[in-house]
């Protein structure tokens, strides 16, 4: 098998948020600051990264603004010829760290909105204010001369703002909005039965992008991360596992996809410990389900294979038990059916830190 060069990662700087997300992808069991790589360890991960090949960083969390070396780190990147974006939940950042930032080299600013109303977002976020702040972190960002992406996580408390996202992106002279309905792992899938949308939200909500989409060709480009949970056919998940990017944790563990920690089984290596680029080229749990050749039966002579690489294993994990069984969001899977069953709602599980292990 040969080995193509990663073209992008994703870096969780930490795990750390003032924000209580019940829909959050991260780990249930989130790290503190003492677990997170210091400035000289990320900055040796990622010249190791831009001699591999690397060309794009998605800097995220946690929130990784709290991370008061931040502009070294995006220094570091892009001095090493690596384009950079922030994904931020923006409640930390002011008008002058936007500047130094942009100064630093970063390229581009992702800004998530819990809802696009101002209740909405302080509900989702369990922050008061946040929206306000966001706004304003959107005009600065604009104003530095940053591209400005908005992010809008979809679920069921949200899903009939989605009208109301397109027009704050325009007002906020987004380049891109993200519509994206939430992925079912971390927290998010311990809340599943809470953010879980209806069929017919669903269907009126992808009625709606594609009719918009085509309307704002040129003013507004909308990326649509459609509902696994009601497809009939998987996505192809990072573009397939270890295929061209991969996913640093806050204490330097090196992953193909954010979830991959969940699967029993797989032992992952940190960069700390081991080359980068060994990990991604030889290491076994970067080579356990790289192209095809794993796959069973249907996924093995489908004609899909090529395009959506079987799913999620983290989701076919979660849902089945098994990493290398057909993602349940596909029809041909025998557990399709049970996909939409959901447990007993209980009570909302909001992120945080040193809830996570104990209570859960
Ligand atoms: Fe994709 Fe496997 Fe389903 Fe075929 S059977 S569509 S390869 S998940
Ligand atoms: Fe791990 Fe999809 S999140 S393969």
């Amino acid at each position: 098998m040969t080995v193509q060069p990663p073209l992008g990662m994703l870096v969780e700087l930490t795990h750390r948020c003032p924000l209580q997300c019940g829909y959050c992808s991260n780990p249930l069991d989130l790290m503190k600051a003492d677990r997170e790589l210091a400035t000289s360890q990320w900055q040796t991960a990622f010249v190791e990264a831009a001699d591999l090949g690397v060309r794009q960083v998605h800097l995220s969390g946690g929130e990784p603004t709290l991370r008061r070396d931040l502009e070294a780190l995006v220094s570091c990147l892009s001095d090493h010829g690596v384009y950079t974006n922030l994904i931020t939940a923006a409640v930390t950042l002011t008008r002058d760290r936007i500047a130094t930032l942009r100064e630093a080299g970063l390229e581009h600013i992702q800004v998530s909105f819990q809802g696009a109303r101002r209740e909405t977002t302080e509900l989702v976020g369990r922050y008061r204010g946040a929206h306000e702040k966001k706004r304003a972190v959107a005009a600065w960002a604009r104003e530095a001369g940053l591209p400005l992406t908005i992010n809008a996580p979809i679920h069921r408390l949200n899903i009939g703002e989605v009208p109301n996202f397109v027009a704050l992106a325009l007002e906020l002279d987004a380049e891109r909005l993200e519509i994206a309905n939430v992925q079912y792992y971390g927290w998010a899938y311990l809340n599943r039965a809470h953010l879980l949308p209806d069929y017919d939200s669903v269907m009126r909500q992808v009625d709606y992008v594609e009719r918009v989409r085509e309307d704002l060709v040129g003013r507004l480009n909308i990326d649509f991360v459609t509902p696994d949970y009601y497809a009939d056919y998987p996505k192809p998940c990072m573009g397939g596992w270890a295929a061209d990017a991969f996913v640093l944790t806050p204490d330097g563990m090196m992953l193909p996809c954010h979830a991959a920690q969940t699967i029993a089984g797989l032992d992952f290596d940190r960069v700390t410990e081991r080359p980068l680029r060994e990990i991604w080229e030889i290491s076994d749990s970067f080579n356990r389900f790289r192209d095809t050749e794993w796959m069973p039966e249907p996924c093995r002579s489908c004609a899909r294979k090529d395009v959506d690489f079987g799913g999620c294993r983290c989701q076919a994990f979660a849902i089945t038990g098994d990493a290398a069984a057909t993602d349940p969001s596909c029809i041909h899977s025998p557990l399709h059916g049970a996909l939409r069953q959901m447990p007993e709602p209980g009570e909302i599980r909001h992120r945080a830190i040193t809830r996570a292990v104990e209570k859960i």
